[in-house]
């Protein structure tokens, strides 16, 4: 999602410089173009060769280096740089940083910058708990620069505390979220994710193929589009989405207690979560004994989720899925009108690329003023992206009344 996006890394010099390089990777596989900048102390620890080779273009380390042709690199950083992030940044960087100093060409850089700027510190964990540091930072947040807080745990110095860089997928995530415009602020989600499980003893349920791919990408996309989102996600082998308060169930009536739980405060409430129809009657406390011949269970239906919530929707957008493997638009269609949904995103299984557990989809939205929009296969990212525009144009055409 960061395609043709200009992003300006620079590079302190502190031992987490290494990781660095593969922040440039990251970056460039979301599609990225990177400018790195290195200190003098960063080129003790990793050579500008490094950057040179991964970002595919002359690392500036040197204010006064010569381009050729009358132009100068702060400058020319500051122009391209549609954000930047220094990673590491050490105690001297956010010092110098603090004060206005600019001794240096990413310091001067820096001043010139009209770019959002990404700050993560690392360091040990006294270092980092000094108050000349968290004085520093705090300064360079009333300033509007976005500090991402170092992680707790092993640091480089032999010792325990916070200081760690965070993890690359979590600063590229952060990128990501400063990159993104704002549309949905103000919106509190409501999105469901994954299969439910449904119990008939200790060890065995009933559940379907759902990996959370398509949830966990609307909640993440909301997310960096300013929503406050909450994720009731069944059963996943998904990392929680950052900045996402998830909930955690296994069966659908768990799901709807959830649902029901965070409803009251939701302006939107997405289900993409593939909820069992049915459950078994009777959940036995011991595992069951394999028998000869064929094992019969009662299985009884599961509530509706999203007829249920829909009867009390008042001004919420409600959004729905319909999972079919034949005839997709009509039964979309008819479970658009049955449970009263404001529309219903339809996929269809036997589409190749599209529905369970690939990170692709292909849908098509129906509205209740009986209209269709067909999409292309597109990644399940770029898929929340339009189901969300959908939802946003919506409450745009609601406040023009
Ligand atoms: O998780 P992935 O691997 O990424 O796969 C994505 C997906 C295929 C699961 C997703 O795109 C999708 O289609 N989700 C809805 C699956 C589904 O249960 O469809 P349905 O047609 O059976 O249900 C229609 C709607 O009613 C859905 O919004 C469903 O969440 C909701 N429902 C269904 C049954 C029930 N008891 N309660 C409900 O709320």
């Amino acid at each position: 999602m960061l395609k043709g996006r200009r992003i300006v890394l620079g590079v302190t010099g502190g031992i987490a410089a290494y990781k660095a390089a593969e922040l440039v990777r990251e970056l460039i596989r979301r599609g990225a173009e990177v400018r790195v900048v290195m200190t003098a102390h960063a080129c003790e620890f990793v050579t500008p060769l490094t950057f040179e080779t991964l970002s595919g273009h002359r690392v500036a380390t040197d204010l006064f280096y010569r381009t050729g042709d009358y132009t100068m690199d702060h400058i020319s950083l500051a122009e391209f740089a549609e954000l930047v992030v220094i990673t590491p940044a050490t105690a001297n960087v956010i010092g110098k940083l603090a004060a206005g100093i600019a001794d240096d060409l990413l310091t001067t850089a820096l001043l010139a910058m009209p770019a959002p700027v990404l700050i993560c510190p690392a360091m040990n964990s006294h270092m980092y708990a000094h108050p000349a540091v968290q004085a520093n930072l705090a300064r360079l947040a009333s300033f509007g620069y976005t500090i991402l807080a170092p992680g707790t745990g092993e640091l480089a110095c032999r010792t325990t505390g916070q200081g760690r860089l965070p993890e690359i997928h979590e600063i590229a995530e952060e990128i990501e979220s400063l990159l993104t415009v704002k549309d949905l602020t103000g919106e509190r989600i409501l999105v469901t994710a994954g299969p439910t499980r449904e119990p008939f003893d200790p060890v065995r349920y009933i559940s379907n193929h759902s990996s959370g791919k398509m949830g966990y990408a609307l909640a993440l996309m909301a997310k960096r589009r300013g929503a406050e989102v909450t994720l009731v996600s069944g059963p996943t082998a998904l990392p929680a989405p950052q900045g996402v308060q998830v909930v955690q169930v296994q069966t659908a009536l768990e799901m709807r207690a959830a649902v029901q739980d965070h409803f009251k405060k939701a302006t939107v409430v997405i289900k993409a979560a593939a909820v069992a129809d049915y459950r078994p009657v009777d959940c036995a406390r011991q595992k069951m004994k394999k028998k000869d011949g064929a094992l019969q269970m009662e299985l009884v239906c599961n509530p509706d989720i999203l007829a249920e919530i829909c009867k009390n929707k008042g001004k919420r957008i409600v959004v729905g899925f319909a999972m079919e493997s034949e005839d997709l638009l009509a039964n979309a269609q008819k479970k658009l009108l049955a449970k009263g949904m404001d529309f219903i995103v339809a996929n269809d299984l036997t589409e190749p690329g599209a529905g369970f557990n690939t990170d692709t989809n292909i849908i098509r939205i129906l509205d209740r003023q009986g209209g269709t929009e067909s999409f292309p296969l597109m990644d399940k990212l770029e898929v929340a992206g339009v189901i969300l525009d959908r939802v946003n144009k919506m409450r745009t055409q609601e406040k023009r009344g």
